[in-house]
């Protein structure tokens, strides 16, 4: 079984970003890829900033800090990623997007190379189809803020073979996660259930069973959720939220997928949640005040 020495991180996101330092901080040579040059160089500072906030708190070395960042390079080119010995895809939920750069990939890697993917909600196997590695494509499923949460679910389709599996389980752990095994099927374990609990708060809401705070600090103190519902809406974003119950709400035909109108019209309005200042809160002031939804 070869040894993964080389990662390659497909997208310098919100996940990406904290793939790839999670990677390089673990000793990993780590190779990012983006689009532009402005979106590495975005991918880069957020990660320098995140470095540098552990060094403040003590948490880690300024030595420690240069080697992680020693160990991680961006590109905008896919095929810079081709001497990886995993790569983890963290684009956009969009399967054609994922699938060209696949393909691209599957041409150019070698054959030890496992194609893992971040999806949240869209299947192994529609991925796997499209390359000519079917047995070597797994999923590698990660939570934000990826530094900090400790599960990665390690997802095998029907056509995933056990060593594939193994190494990315294997690989896991070696990210000092703590994996889990799940089944090919839309939402995994995680987002299986917690996309509908999200979805329910949002139709309590719509109801008027309580107001946006008290249901956040309703379970919260309730139930010792870190976050409450909306908190957690806001952090995950609204848009990602409202493609991933589609997602899942396509494969299923389950009402209890099925996106609330608010969370569509939210979304049309532009209100992503934290990443763009306004969602069930107005992050325009701190601490952040509920938002006025006019229901
Ligand atoms: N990036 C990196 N580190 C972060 C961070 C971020 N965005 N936000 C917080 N942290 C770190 C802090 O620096 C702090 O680190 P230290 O302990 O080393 O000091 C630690 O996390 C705790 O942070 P805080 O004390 O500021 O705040 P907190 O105790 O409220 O924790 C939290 C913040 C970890 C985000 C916590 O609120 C939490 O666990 N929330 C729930 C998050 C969650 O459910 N994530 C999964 C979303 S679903 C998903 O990702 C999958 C999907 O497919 C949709």
């Amino acid at each position: 079984m070869s040894e993964i020495k080389t990662v390659g991180v497909l997208g310098a996101g919100l996940m990406g970003a904290g793939i790839a330092q999670v990677a390089a901080a673990s000793g990993f040579t780590t190779r990012v890829r983006e689009v532009s040059d402005a979106l590495c160089q975005r991918g880069k500072a957020g990660i320098e900033k995140q470095l540098n906030k552990a060094i403040e708190k003590g948490k880690l070395t300024a030595e420690q800090r240069d080697a992680t960042l020693g160990r991680l390079s961006f590109t905008t080119a896919v095929k810079d990623l081709k001497d990886c010995d995993i790569v983890i895809e963290a684009v956009i939920e969009e399967l054609d997007v994922k699938n060209a750069m696949w393909k691209e990939l599957d041409a150019l890697c070698p054959a030890h190379t496992i194609f893992a993917s971040n999806t949240s909600s869209l299947t192994i196997a529609a991925m796997a189809a499209a390359t000519t590695r079917p047995d070597r494509m797994v999923g590698l499923h990660f939570f934000n803020p990826v530094p900090v949460m400790k599960l990665v679910e390690v997802v095998k389709t029907v056509t995933t073979s056990e060593e594939s599996f193994k190494r990315a389980f294997d690989f896991a752990k070696k990210l000092n996660k703590e994996p889990i095994a799940a089944k090919d099927n839309s939402g995994f374990v995680v987002n299986l259930l917690l996309v509908p609990y999200l979805i329910d708060a949002i139709n309590a809401l719509e109801h008027g069973v309580a107001t946006v705070d008290d249901i956040d600090k309703g379970m919260m103190l309730g139930t010792g959720y870190p976050m409450g519902p909306f908190t957690l809406l806001d952090f995950v974003g609204l848009d990602t939220t409202y493609k991933i119950a589609e997602i899942m709400f396509d494969e299923y035909r389950e009402k209890r997928y099925a996106p609330p109108p608010l969370l569509k019209r939210m979304v049309m309005a532009g209100m992503f949640g934290r990443k763009s200042g306004k969602g069930f809160y107005d992050y325009s002031q701190d601490p952040p005040k509920v938002n006025e939804l006019g229901l």
